[in-house]
């Protein structure tokens, strides 16, 4: 089995095979971005674009990754050209605090801006809303992708 995660093929060794996708960006292949939170798909920790669309990799098995793009907090920033838009506007905006929500959020609001690339307050949250963030960093958030929009 192979993946495509961040624009590469990785094989998939058989004993990872029957795991979430989770365990296998952390474990198997060291792209610990990605956090494990609830492990139950309430928090948003986990997530990662699969074809462009939040997922909860948590929940992910491994095998229906297989043939789709995976892409993790790692893979937004783009060879040569430095960090995503949304990254660079969360360190502008200082949005992180303890961090743990962060690659989750981030991928989010990458996926968001895709779709709605100038996106009212009700669309951030909208599209924010099942993330967790026990620091409260939602304002700083708002204001993040508001700033990666312009
Ligand atoms: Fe996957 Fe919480 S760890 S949603």
């Amino acid at each position: 089995m192979e993946l495509d995660i961040n624009g590469q093929r990785q094989a998939i060794a058989p004993a990872w095979r029957d795991e979430r996708l989770l365990w296998v960006l952390r474990e198997h292949l060291g792209l610990v971005g990605s956090k494990h939170g609830c492990g139950v798909g309430q928090c948003g920790a986990c997530t990662v674009l699969v074809d462009g669309v939040p997922a909860r990799s948590c929940l992910l098995p491994v095998s229906a990754a297989a043939g789709r793009r995976i892409t993790t907090v790692e893979g937004l920033a783009s060879a040569g050209k430095g960090l995503h838009p949304v990254q660079q506007a969360w360190l502008d905006e200082r949005v992180p605090q303890c961090g743990y929500c962060q690659a989750g959020q981030i991928v989010a609001a990458a996926a968001l801006l895709h779709e709605h690339p100038v996106p009212s307050d009700a669309q951030i949250d909208a599209a924010l809303a099942g993330h967790l963030c026990r620091c409260g960093t939602q304002q700083r958030v708002r204001a993040a992708v508001h700033r990666a929009a312009r």
